[in-house]
């Protein structure tokens, strides 16, 4: 990849065209530094897990410039359009139903039937999102693992020529990542953030929850992707009866990446799961390396593989 572009403020253009070419542009946010991509562009948001070297797929944020443009991905509820107009643009990120009709990459998703949302406020981030005028996925701008970025210098200690641009935009003057509520449907703190918990409460009229035991790490288990039929993982052929998810040269129902290309198999393999879940046989999957993105890609079919509980 060439060297990470410097867009200065006066060149939000550039930067939301690198987006809509399908780049990774990290960006200014009150709260922090946004890795973004295309959220309607399967590769591209593929690449936000391999430059962060992200083990697993947890959910993305989506991020659009106002609440119409949001309205167009999810459901609003009466409560989400109260949180909505109390604190839209800002440091509140909510998770609303799927609208089936909604233009977006299922790995934002992770597969699941919510969608996490959020207008942020940075001037920057607005100039650019209207700019790109599609919605951008965004996790915190840094490798995983490591503490995120509120400034453009720990953008690039972390991921200087591994991602395409960075929009120079100062320090972030929230510093501290959105909150998210829940709303599918019951009012749940996902993450404390940004906004604080007693001004929401406040909005809604009523406590919000907090997750139990079971969905402590929101992440991971509303990533929990589980097919409708049993699904075989390492299976170098099908047998009798099942749908065979290819990866690498050879037959198969359809295939992640005939070339054997992780990035690309990355992007799809929430869509494929689902084409071959739609066809209702039981689905063997091809043996995928355990390396780069394969790591999270086999994360992902061992819980769709595990046992239904
Ligand atoms: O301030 C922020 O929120 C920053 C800026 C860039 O907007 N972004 C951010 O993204 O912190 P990230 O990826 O680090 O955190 C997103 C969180 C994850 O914990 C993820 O599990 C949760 O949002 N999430 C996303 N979609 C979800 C969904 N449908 N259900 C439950 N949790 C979800
Ligand atoms: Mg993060």
């Amino acid at each position: 990849m060439p060297a990470t572009r410097r867009f200065s403020q006066d060149q939000i253009d550039a930067a939301a065209a690198l987006l809509r070419a399908g780049g990774l542009v990290a960006f200014p946010t009150e709260t922090v530094y946004g890795l973004g991509a295309d959220a309607t562009d399967d590769l591209a948001v593929a690449r936000i897990y391999q430059a962060k070297g992200r083990p697993s797929f947890n959910p993305l944020i989506a991020h659009v410039p106002d609440v119409a443009k949001a309205r167009e991905i999810a459901v609003f509820s009466p409560e989400a359009e109260a949180l909505a107009a109390a604190f839209w643009p800002g440091a509140l990120t909510l998770v609303l139903p799927l609208r089936t009709d909604a233009q977006i990459s299922k790995l934002v998703t992770a597969g699941l039937d919510t969608v996490a949302l959020r207008v942020p406020q940075h001037p920057l981030a607005q100039q650019l999102l209207s700019a790109v005028g599609r919605p951008v996925a965004a996790p915190s701008a840094n490798p995983s693992g490591r503490i995120s970025p509120t400034a453009p210098d720990h953008v690039l200690a972390g991921l200087d020529g591994a991602i395409d641009g960075v929009v120079l935009g100062g320090a972030c003057p929230v510093g501290l990542e959105s909150t998210i509520v829940g709303l599918a449907p019951a009012p749940t703190l996902l993450r404390p953030g940004g906004v604080a918990t007693g001004d929401i409460e406040e909005v809604i009229g009523i406590g919000l929850s907090t997750p139990g035991a079971e969905i402590t790490a929101p992440g991971q288990l509303a990533s929990h992707y589980a097919p409708g039929a049993p699904l075989r993982m390492n299976a170098t052929e099908p047998r009798a009866g099942e749908v065979y998810l290819g990866f690498g040269p050879g037959a198969a129902t359809v295939n992640l990446s005939p070339s054997g290309d992780l990035v690309e198999a990355a992007a799809n393999l929430f869509g494929h799961l689902h084409k071959l879940d739609q066809m209702g046989a039981p689905i063997a999957v091809a043996p995928v390396p355990e390396t780069g993105l394969g790591q999270a890609i086999n994360d992902r079919l061992r819980r769709a593989a595990a046992p239904r509980t």
